[in-house]
């Protein structure tokens, strides 16, 4: 028999077979197209939209069959260090040359190959293990030298393995990074690479990062924008696992939860999960009208705590406008992470029912951004365009489910 634990997975992608996942329509196509066609999607979408499990959810079959080498963030890593995993996952032990690295890889030649390094990056054997392993009639590549990221004999290694890379959270790739990784998939695209793909997931500005450093690049990725679950996506998530699960949920139940989740998978999940833990104890096994509240109460007391007391903290005002509380509200409503004043003008003035100018909203904006109110708002480094942000991301998702909470009575106000 199913735990609830089985088939609800807050805490990281649904992989395993009883563990349910939403398919999300037409991005989901996309990415299925665009690993047909030998095209490199790159999957983004504002902070735990799903990207990571829409993309391990449709190369499970590649996972599954031992071909998936995931690089779970790009951060700090280069791309020495990418290709050490590739070689790594195909058995080979890894060396790396003592020599620091002097490659220059942004000359690449129209042909994608790096000029010649002299030094290797990484010398890679394959060890006995693997070579053992090895399949009768398999011609094995029993050592090599890798002298530069698009070095041909790695491609030809990922081609034959008909590996599919992923490189996840590319947003804090370094520019090296994204440059050496600009020049590997070009490589590939040329080769051509009839089996291997590269799969990259981040937010929306590394895409027009990746293709600043070569637009040679541009025809070869495709851009796929993941936006927050539809109310219906979200409520047949629910419905799916509860029914694995054998327990009924009235319909009513159904809907306000996925109302209240606001489009975030990963708190439909967390809800889901607490609505089950409390119906399985029950016979006949029943969702009660209570239980969301329930959930969503135990969801802010143990997971949102900070987020509930930065936020409280931050729109605590007196006022008949309460700008504070309104900016914040806007900033979790507007599609954009990146905020400008002219959006957040016209959110404010939409949600208040009157048009406010931006004079009146520049002193509560900046007092947001202050000390005295946790700086739950920052500016954006260096943006010519004046926009800011939340400091932590999960205040979007969290802000939307309070919003929604606040008017199915489930929150009381801020
Ligand atoms: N399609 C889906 N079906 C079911 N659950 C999902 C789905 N997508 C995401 N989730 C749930 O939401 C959580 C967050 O999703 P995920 O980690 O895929 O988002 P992300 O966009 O990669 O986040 P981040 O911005 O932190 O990288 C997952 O751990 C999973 O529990
Ligand atoms: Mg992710």
């Amino acid at each position: 028999m199913l735990t609830p634990k089985d088939v609800f997975t807050p805490g990281r992608p649904p992989l395993a077979r009883a563990e349910v996942y939403a398919h999300r329509g037409q991005p989901e196509r996309d990415f299925a197209l665009a690993i047909e066609r030998g095209l490199v999607p790159i999957v983004h979408g504002e902070f735990g939209v799903g990207k990571t499990s829409l993309a391990r959810h449709a190369l499970l079959s590649a996972e599954r069959a031992g071909r998936l080498v995931n690089v779970e963030s790009a951060s700090g890593k280069s791309f020495v260090d990418v290709i050490k995993t590739i070689l790594e996952h195909l058995g080979y032990e890894v060396t790396r040359s003592r020599t620091a690295h002097t490659v220059e890889t942004s000359t690449t030649t129209a042909g994608g190959e790096a000029g010649l390094a002299l030094v290797p990056l990484l010398s890679a054997k394959l060890t006995s293990q693997r070579a053992r392993a090895s399949s009768k009639g398999e011609t094995l590549v029993r050592e090599l030298a890798v002298g530069a990221p698009t070095d041909s004999k790695v491609l030809e290694l990922c081609e034959r393995a008909r590996l599919v890379l992923i490189v996840d959270e590319l947003h804090a790739a370094s520019p090296e990074l994204l440059a050496d990784l600009t020049a590997f998939v070009k490589a590939a695209s040329n080769k051509p690479c009839k089996h291997f793909r590269v799969v990259l997931l981040g937010t929306a500005r590394d895409a027009t990062r990746l293709v600043k450093h070569d637009p040679g690049v541009d025809r070869i990725i495709v851009e796929i924008a993941l936006t927050t679950l539809s109310e219906a996506e979200s409520r047949s998530l629910v419905e799916e696992g509860m029914r694995a699960l054998a327990v009924e949920v009235p319909p009513a139940v159904l809907d306000r939860a996925a109302r209240v989740t606001a489009g975030s998978p990963a708190l439909v999940q967390w809800v889901a999960l607490e609505m089950a833990e409390l119906a399985v104890k029950r016979t006949p096994r029943r969702v009660e009208e209570d239980d969301l509240q329930r959930a969503v109460a135990n969801y802010v007391r143990t997971k949102a705590k900070r987020l509930e007391r930065a936020y409280t903290a931050a729109a605590e005002s007196t006022g008949a406008r309460r700008y504070r509380k309104q900016i914040l509200l806007a900033m979790a409503q507007l599609d954009d992470e990146l905020v400008t004043m002219e959006a957040l003008v016209a959110q404010v003035s939409k949600q208040l029912g009157e048009q406010v100018t931006s004079t009146s909203l520049s002193a509560p904006l900046r007092a947001l951004k202050s000390e005295e109110h946790g700086e739950i708002v920052r500016d954006v480094e260096g943006d010519a365009r004046g926009r800011f942000t939340f400091r932590d991301p999960s205040m979007r998702p969290f802000l939307r489910m309070r919003e929604a909470g606040e008017r199915e009575g489930l929150f009381s106000e801020a």
